[in-house]
């Protein structure tokens, strides 16, 4: 019984030792316990509520090579796309009429949308979505982009750190990008005043139990607001075509884990966990994640942004995909709520 000891304390002092998290993480044993743990600590704070993010992928061109992506630079396969701003405005027209209030544009390293056409394309979402919050997910850039991103209306932003193990991080990378920088990048999201998400994907190649609890320790330190997780999942046009997608169990274990250390964080249950599993969203939900991003991108362009494989969602129309989650949502015992919702203040 000594995994409910950990998972006790986890739960009263959020936080546990090295050695502690290695055995909780690398064992299956207590994982109902560890997940109705999450659910309890989730229901406390936030209740059956599920926050809805729309999220428009409005360019699937990168200028960066990460090896485990489907749309890195030198994947020649994919056919590249860029959506107009009437496009992406249309998109956020569709999202709100059908109740989304917060809008996530993310997107490659693309150079085309220079910072004054971002900024056009934020300010005018403000103005004519005034009751919207915008989350921005488009890389590294520096703080004085993100500062004119903020001024124009963004208070969100999404920049997963992948790894905190610099080794690690060189192993999925190309030497061009770098460890410092991304965590610069965060450290700057947050002077700034924006609102931070981070997170890393679950089962990356060469990843160990070792590197994942110096992702939690990172994340203790960052304190970020939202933190997205999810499986690795293989893409054949990519470096890493021979590595293994990463397990559900483990991502689930880790929502839990976050759950329990950050309380209050909005942690989605991301579309890589539905794809390596028909139930995988729902599951996630009972493990403790409080968020869903449904995507509102145009469907004719959806199946490029392909990062991975079998990408789940890529075929229904935005309303559909409304329509079938608030079913999936309600069938693990949870309630899709419109509002830009979120306990972070109450949490400081
Ligand atoms: N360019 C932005 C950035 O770098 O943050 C946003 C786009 S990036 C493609 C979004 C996220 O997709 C990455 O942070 C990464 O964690 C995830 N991702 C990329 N390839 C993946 C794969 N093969 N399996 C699972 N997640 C992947
Ligand atoms: Fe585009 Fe990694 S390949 S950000």
């Amino acid at each position: 019984m000594r995994n409910s000891k950990f998972i006790e304390k986890l739960k009263c002092d959020r936080n546990l030792s090295d050695d502690e998290f290695k055995v909780l993480l690398e064992s299956d044993a207590f994982d109902e316990y560890l997940y109705r743990a999450a659910d309890e600590k989730r229901r406390n704070i936030y209740g059956d509520e599920v926050y809805i993010r729309g999220l428009i992928e409005f360019t699937n061109y990168c200028h960066n090579n990460c090896y485990y992506c489907g749309i890195r630079r030198d994947n020649k396969k994919v056919e590249r796309y860029r959506l107009t701003q009437e496009e992406i405005l249309s998109c956020c027209e569709e999202g709100h009429r059908l109740g989304f209030r917060t809008f996530v544009l993310q997107g490659g390293k693309d150079f085309y949308y220079t910072d004054t056409l971002l900024c056009d394309i934020i300010s005018e979402i403000r103005e004519r979505f005034s009751d919207c919050a915008i989350t921005l997910s488009v890389g590294e850039k520096s703080k004085e982009s993100y500062r004119n991103f903020f001024n124009a209306g963004a208070t969100r932003y999404l920049l997963r750190h992948e790894t905190t193990n610099a080794e690690h991080y060189q192993r999925l990378h190309p030497y061009s990008m770098s460890l410092d920088n991304r965590k610069r990048c965060l450290y700057n999201l947050k002077e700034i005043g924006y609102q931070v998400g981070s997170g890393f994907m679950v089962g990356s190649p060469y990843q160990r139990t070792e590197f994942l609890i110096e992702d939690l320790r990172f994340l203790q330190e960052l304190e970020p607001d939202m933190i997205g997780i999810g499986p690795y999942i293989t893409h054949t046009d990519t470096p890493f075509a021979s590595f293994e997608n990463g397990s559900m169990l483990l991502t689930l274990r880790l929502i839990s884990v976050l759950r329990l250390m950050f309380p209050y964080a909005l942690i989605p249950s991301t579309t890589a966990l539905g794809t390596i599993h028909p139930q995988g969203r729902e599951l996630g939900l009972k493990a403790g994640a409080n968020v869903i991003m449904p995507n509102l991108t145009p469907v004719d362009v959806r199946n490029l942004y392909s990062l991975y494989e079998n990408k789940i969602c890529t075929g229904e129309e935005a309303a559909q995909c409304r329509g079938c989650l608030e079913q999936r949502v309600k069938s693990a015992g949870y309630r899709i709520v419109t509002s830009i919702g979120n306990k972070i203040k109450e949490s400081k």
